[in-house]
């Protein structure tokens, strides 16, 4: 076996939720590439549909297990996935959430300006499902030989985040759970990590994308520069949900061009004045 074999994920039995589009598009595309047999979950299955047909190029045709997971209960679709393909192996929970308005634009907004319902929101579908998925996988992945659980948590759970406050809690929060998680499971073989990219071209920050003068400002506080594509994010994934991760487990992996590096304005990047409203 070469290093690189331990990349390969042949005849693994994977479920990718937040499938439909983004990084969970693109890290189901990465396992399907590197040999996983796929079940694919967002909140409905014709939304699914590109990335199946994506993932079909690679291997079997994948599995739909949809389920809306403001829910809880619609977490019964990680046994749906185990049954469409005999078990589990690896789980990589992408589906998650910012606050919105009610037209689905992101509502960035400090706490003490946030309605309580969108705090519930988040809440339920960063935290809450988080929960119930981890719950119902436990049993598949006790049974697999190489078990890994991947929750895509953000850097925003790991630095301060306002006018994000919500959606950071809750990340931090899938940091944590994956911690308590990693230690709880480790004798059962199953490893759990956190993966916390900074800002990536999807459509969840499209409304951030849209707006020059915040994009723009944003960057100036990422050493690296730029956004980071789903395919980057969906690479760490792989290595995180691979054997070549075996010995690597607890840990909240960042990914975010240097964002979270405590530079303390000492790289001298120019930063522009912040087009945000004062807390
Ligand atoms: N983009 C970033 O800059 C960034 C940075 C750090 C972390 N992340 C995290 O990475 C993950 C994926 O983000 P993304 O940027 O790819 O987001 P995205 O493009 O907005 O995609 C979100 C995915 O979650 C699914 N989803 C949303 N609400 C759901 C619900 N109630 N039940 C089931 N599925 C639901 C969506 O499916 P449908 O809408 O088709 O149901 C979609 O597949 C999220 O957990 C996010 O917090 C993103």
């Amino acid at each position: 076996m070469t290093v690189l074999d331990r990349f390969r994920l042949d005849g693994r039995r994977a479920l990718v939720t937040g499938a439909s589009r983004g990084i969970g598009q693109a890290v189901a595309v990465a396992l399907a590439q590197a040999g996983a047999r796929l079940a694919l979950s967002a909140r409905t299955a014709p939304a699914l549909k590109p990335t199946a047909d994506l993932v079909g190029r690679y291997g079997d045709t994948p599995a739909l297990v949809p389920g809306d997971l403001a829910d809880t209960a619609q977490a019964v679709l990680v046994d749906q996935a185990a049954d469409a393909l005999g078990g589990l192996d690896i789980v990589v929970h992408c589906a998650g959430i910012l606050p919105l308005n009610p037209d689905g634009s992101a509502l960035l907004a400090p706490l003490q300006q946030l309605p309580q319902q969108a705090w519930d929101q988040v809440v339920a579908v960063n935290l809450n499902a988080t929960a119930a998925i981890c719950r119902h996988a436990h049993a598949h992945l006790a049974r697999s030989e190489a078990a890994s659980l991947v929750l895509l948590s953000s850097v925003a759970g790991v630095v301060g985040a306002p006018l994000m406050e919500a959606y950071a809690a809750t990340k931090a929060a899938q940091v944590s759970l994956a911690r308590s998680l990693a230690v709880g499971w480790a004798r059962t073989g199953i490893r759990v990590n956190a993966l916390c990219p900074g800002w990536v071209r999807t459509d969840m920050t499209a409304d951030v994308q849209a707006v020059p003068a915040l994009s723009d400002w944003l960057l100036a506080h990422v050493p690296m520069g730029r956004w980071a594509d789903p395919e980057e994010v969906a690479a760490v994934a792989l290595f995180l949900a691979s054997p070549a991760a075996a010995f690597l487990t607890g840990q909240a992996v960042v990914l975010d061009g240097g964002l979270s590096v405590p530079d303390g304005g000492l790289a001298g990047i120019p930063k522009p004045p912040s087009p945000l409203p004062a807390p």
